[in-house]
């Protein structure tokens, strides 16, 4: 079967509640309907018959076998769209390289269905022992092409004349895609202005004279004294923090609060955009050895300094892991109806974790800041982090706008809506 996307590359209007899941059995008919409709087209499959839903049984199956994932889009509790994954090519020496197939439902076309199943196999393939991925696609199916390369594949083959449709001849292109990005790939995609999205480039210069303009305010020695007392983050990161809380529309979420240096940078920042934001900072406690910041307490300090620096009462310290189900509850209970608009990470190396815990909270460009993205030394921390960050690049769900400090990632959430149940 050829794997290829039936479905046009401009969305028109982003599906604005849909959900990725695991196929079951109950969902073969929509599957083997959407196919069978492809199929039709003669531009999306090489398939020439209609399969029945007897062959769809053996598909699920070979994939739980196989240990490859076949998901389904589902857009107000009807499939929209599925993905599958197979392998390349049975030997051995392939087994990394997956082959990927989408298929939207015609009625749904054109609301991104597509392009939020591919970014999710993008995003989701070195976690399911895949480090590159094709697509195989007919060269007269432009809208298939054109939105496979949007979302970073590239043409790795070309294979003339291979295909008999209708008595014609024609194409198929490889397209291909590593997974995450090769390096080069990434140092591309963040280092030239031209390969930027304009308004993430302006977006980037915007934030350099931002930093620029508050080092002749008052804001900036105050939080120089914050960060030498009880921050591990860089000057710049604690004023981009105060920043981002000032400005961002939504509540604030750090992750990982320590003896709170970046939470009273945040606090700060609420506290100047006179608005309604919440500020949630979720702590498990413990203690720390560090030449300057050594605690044996961590959360006993945490609160005394919030104290100290009069802004207890503006934060709702939750006492947990990011992961814990009573934490990310009391997360919900704390935010109500109110969406996260600035995202503080700075905890263990389960970045990608975290992000999936809350992403149904985030607003649309939610600002991001993620420490431990690189680090000089290179550490046991940064190096999971910055494949968890570089794979939600790749994938599309975040935007980055540059590195500030000493290996401090920031940037924007993208597409919030998706959520992921796999
Ligand atoms: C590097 S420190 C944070 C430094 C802080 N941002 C600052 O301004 O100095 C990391 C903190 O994350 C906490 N932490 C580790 N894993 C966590 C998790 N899963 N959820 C929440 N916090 C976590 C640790 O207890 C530690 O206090």
């Amino acid at each position: 079967m050829t794997a290829a996307i039936s479905e046009d590359c401009r969305p028109q209007t982003a599906a604005t509640d849909l959900t990725i899941r695991d196929a079951v059995e109950a969902d073969l008919p929509a599957i083997i309907a959407i196919y069978n409709a492809a199929i039709a087209t003669r531009i999306a499959t090489a398939q020439l018959e209609r399969v029945n839903i007897e062959e769809g049984h053996h598909w699920l199956s070979d994939h739980s076998t196989d240990g490859y994932p076949f998901w389904v889009a589902e857009i107000e509790g009807r499939v929209a769209g599925w993905l599958s994954f197979k392998r390349f090519l049975p030997r051995c020496a392939y087994r990394g390289t997956a082959e990927i197939s989408v298929y939207v439902d015609e009625k749904l076309r054109r609301r991104g269905v597509a392009r939020r199943l591919v970014r999710e196999a993008i995003a989701r393939a070195p976690s399911l022992g895949i480090n590159a991925l094709v697509g195989l696609i007919f060269g007269h199916n432009e809208p298939s092409l054109k939105l496979f390369e949007q979302l970073g594949f590239q043409r790795w083959g070309h294979l003339p004349g291979v295909a008999q449709l209708e008595a014609v001849e024609r194409d198929l292109i490889v397209m291909g895609q590593h997974c995450p990005a090769r390096r080069d790939a990434i140092v591309k995609e963040t280092t030239y202005a031209d390969t930027l999205q304009p308004h993430s480039y302006k977006d980037c210069l915007n934030l350099m004279r931002t930093l620029m303009d508050y080092r002749q305010q008052p804001i900036h020695s105050t939080l120089l004294k914050i960060r030498d007392k009880y921050s591990m983050l860089h000057l710049d990161v604690l004023i981009l923090i105060y920043h981002f809380a000032k400005i961002c529309s939504g509540s604030v979420l750090e992750i990982g609060a320590f003896v709170g240096g970046a939470t009273i940078a945040a606090a700060s920042g609420v506290r100047d955009s006179r608005g309604q934001k919440k500020l949630i900072a979720i702590e498990p406690g413990g203690s720390v050895k560090h030449k300057r910041l050594g605690t044996r307490n961590i959360f006993r300090d945490l609160e005394r300094n919030l104290s100290r620096h009069r802004v207890s009462e503006m934060v709702t310290l939750v006492k947990g892991r990011s992961f814990e189900r009573a934490t990310i509850a009391a997360v919900h209970r704390a935010l109500g109806s109110d969406k996260i608009g600035l995202l503080i990470l700075d905890a263990d190396a389960g970045k990608r974790r975290d992000i999936e815990c809350y992403r149904d909270k985030f607003a649309e460009g939610c600002w991001m800041v993620i420490d431990d993205y690189c680090r000089a030394d290179s550490n046991a921390k940064s190096a999971p982090s910055r494949a968890d960050v570089d794979a939600l690049v790749a994938a599309g769900a975040l935007e980055p706008l540059g590195f500030y400090g000493w290996s401090t990632w920031v940037g924007r959430s993208r597409s919030s809506a998706t959520t992921v149940k796999t």
